[in-house]
């Protein structure tokens, strides 16, 4: 792996990817297309080096585009994260997800089997990496065994289903072209550089700047939370040692309820800040109207990752959202670059500030 294509690497995962792997790999060049939508920001490839980085400000439905990056920039391992990728604007308005997740993941194959295939030893240290969800998979019931490879596709939303659809594209590009792919099928990420829709961003954000913290339905739907460095280390591992034409389940290892994550970061907060105007800050926490078709419960069997690759989560959901806060607390340019600083600025430097002098 020498020259990588990252797709959607403005975005949450795919920055801190670009990240991960320019420090673990030397010797690696990336060259990441990202469409910069709402998702993505140039504030999250901030300080990345200038010569083994380069930003191309464009949309993965662009086949031509594309192929000439591949061929250009002689590129051997693609890394796709450029997705729609939040449930609630699925519901809204799933034409976006279809286009961007389905209709791009297909160009993007298409580039690849016109650069690589059928071109003598083209195909020779290539890798097309695909990154999916385990919402693909539907919702566990309390009793359901976790989520493995075998376990047969039945995605709800209108994001699980592009998804989905994008998944099943990559293995008949396997099974018909011979095209070298791997996939990862993650739970919940989080970390530094989310955008604030997702749970918990949303929630720090709100808590900090005494906003409600609204859970949806009765706060007992169950995720399996991955911390984002955990992922990338698995992502990283399955490109590089992954077999050809497999996919490999990701979790984090822990499943608490929404409200139990709500609550662990309310108390953080508490502790952090005895002095704040909004402690308790559960007294923020609301229960609203529930998401259509919400899935109840997510949980990942990562035994096949773990077996084969040796992969397993370093961080405790304790010491990843200790993290996350922090990275919050300690970055307003972030939220500046994502246009929300007007919202948070005000109140996390005043605090951070005055906790920066208290020490
Ligand atoms: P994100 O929404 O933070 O970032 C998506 C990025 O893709 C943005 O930078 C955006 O500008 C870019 N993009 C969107 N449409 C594009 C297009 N047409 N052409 C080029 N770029 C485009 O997403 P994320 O949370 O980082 O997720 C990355 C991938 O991981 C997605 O494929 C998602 O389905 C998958 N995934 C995410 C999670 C999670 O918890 N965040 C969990 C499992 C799987
Ligand atoms: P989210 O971060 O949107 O990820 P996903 O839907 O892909 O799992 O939501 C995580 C869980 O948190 C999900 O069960 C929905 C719930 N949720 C809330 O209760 N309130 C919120 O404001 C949001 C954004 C999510």
């Amino acid at each position: 792996m020498k020259n990588i294509l990252v797709t959607g690497g403005a975005g949450f995962i795919g920055s801190n990817f670009i990240r991960y792997v320019l420090a673990e790999r030397p010797g690696v060049q990336v060259v990441n297309l990202d469409a910069l939508t709402y998702a993505g920001s140039r504030g999250s490839l901030s300080g990345l080096p200038e010569d083994r980085h380069a930003l191309v400000h464009g949309d993965i439905r662009d086949r031509q585009l594309v192929e000439r990056l591949l061929s250009e920039r002689r590129i051997d391992t693609i890394v796709h994260f450029a997705a729609e990728s939040h449930v609630d604007r699925s519901i809204a308005g799933p034409e976006a997800f279809i286009e961007t997740n389905v209709v791009g993941t297909l160009r993007l194959l298409e580039a690849a089997r016109a650069a690589w295939l059928g071109r003598g030893d083209a195909l020779e240290g290539k890798r097309f990496h695909h990154i999916s969800t385990d919402e693909v998979f539907g919702s566990l019931g309390p009793g359901d065994a976790a989520f493995h490879e075998g376990t047969p596709y039945s995605p709800n939303s209108p994001y699980a289903a592009s998804k989905a659809g994008s998944d099943h594209l990559v293995g008949a590009y396997v099974h018909t072209y011979g095209l070298p792919a791997t996939i990862t099928n993650c739970s919940n990420n989080y970390g530094p550089r989310q955008f604030p829709e997702k749970l918990i961003p949303l929630m720090i954000l709100n808590a900090l700047t005494g906003k409600p913290l609204p859970v949806y339905g009765d706060g007992a739907q169950v995720r399996d939370w991955l911390y984002v460095i955990d992922s990338c280390e698995a992502i990283l591992r399955v490109i590089e040692r992954g077999r050809p034409g497999e996919s490999y389940n990701v979790g984090g290892g822990n499943q608490p309820t929404n409200l139990e994550i709500v609550q662990q970061i309310c108390a953080y907060l508490d502790q952090r800040f005895p002095e704040s105007p909004y402690r308790p800050y559960s007294k923020l926490l609301r229960f609203v109207p529930d998401r259509p078709g919400h899935d109840r419960r997510y949980a990942v069997d990562f035994r096949k990752i773990e077996r084969e690759l040796g992969w397993r989560p370093r961080f405790s959901l304790d010491e990843g959202l200790r993290e996350t806060i922090e990275w919050y607390l300690a970055n307003p340019e972030w939220l500046s670059a994502i246009g929300r600083r007007d919202d948070y600025h005000g109140w996390i430097e005043q605090n951070y500030t005055k906790r920066g002098a208290d020490k």
